[in-house]
């Protein structure tokens, strides 16, 4: 089996529409790899961030996304579990300074082409779910399935305030909500894979469904595109709101 043959269900969205958590379950229930490829930029700022490496140093920045060794292991509903050269990271990467930092790495395109290629490997039998911006549109164009996760910018900054807030972030809504706006600026506007929805891709609005009304609806859409059989999708124990 070439990895062409391997199916791929792609989400791409914008931060905090519960592409994440969406992403595990599913992969979870389909028994698929999954790739977190916000992830994969979040580990790379949080690497060449370590290193001492100035982030306009271009030359230095690509010399360590090609020696980068990315792993991640879903841990639903907690989010995936992220090993960067040998490292648990999942805590460390998820911070709102690496994900700024992320945000302006993910503007350079020399920087995207090189995780390109890790992010195709993660294409193995017996099937993939990537979640990111241009999972769709860019990283897997030919996906046997796209979905599009959106939710209102105030819910995204409510959920990703609540997420923050157990981790005992002392921050304020506003100031979230802020930053969200302007990465999803910067997600949008950027010349090289910009965050938007592939032509084919079916749009899901989470605003006001529960990640298993998520889960279910994407499961579904797996059923009726892929010949897939053996998965249940009424039985939903994810418990998640
Ligand atoms: O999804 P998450 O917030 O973890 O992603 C971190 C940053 O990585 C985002 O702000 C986005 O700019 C960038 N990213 C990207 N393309 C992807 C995934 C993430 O540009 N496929």
């Amino acid at each position: 089996m070439t990895s062409l043959n391997v199916p791929v269900l792609t989400l791409d969205g914008p931060s905090g529409s519960g592409k994440g958590t969406v992403g595990q379950f599913c992969a979870q229930r389909l028994g698929w790899h999954y790739l977190d490829s916000g992830a994969l930029y979040r580990a790379l700022a949080y690497t060449v961030d370590r290193s001492g490496i100035d982030i306009d140093d271009l030359e230095a920045v690509l010399c360590v996304a090609k020696k980068m060794q990315f792993e991640c292991r879903p841990s639903p509903p907690e989010p995936a579990e992220i090993v960067v050269n040998g490292d648990n990271v999942g805590n460390e990467v998820r911070n709102e300074g690496v994900g700024e930092t992320a945000s302006l790495l993910a503007q350079k395109p020399e920087v995207r082409a090189v995780l390109l290629d890790l992010q195709r490997e993660a294409r193995r039998p017996p099937g993939l779910v990537a979640d990111g911006r241009d999972m769709g549109t860019v990283v897997f164009p030919e996906a046997d399935l796209k979905i599009f996760l959106t939710a209102s910018v105030e819910e995204r900054a409510q959920r990703r305030y609540n997420q923050l807030k157990l981790k005992g972030f002392n921050g304020s809504l506003a100031d979230l909500f802020q930053a969200i706006q302007e990465r999803d600026a910067r997600d949008v506007e950027r010349t090289t894979s910009p965050l938007v929805a592939a032509e084919d891709a079916v749009t899901i609005d989470s605003t006001n469904l529960t990640i298993d009304e998520v889960v279910t609806r994407v499961l579904d859409l797996v059923l009726n595109q892929l010949d897939i059989a053996g998965i249940d999708t009424t039985e939903r124990e994810t418990g998640l709101t």
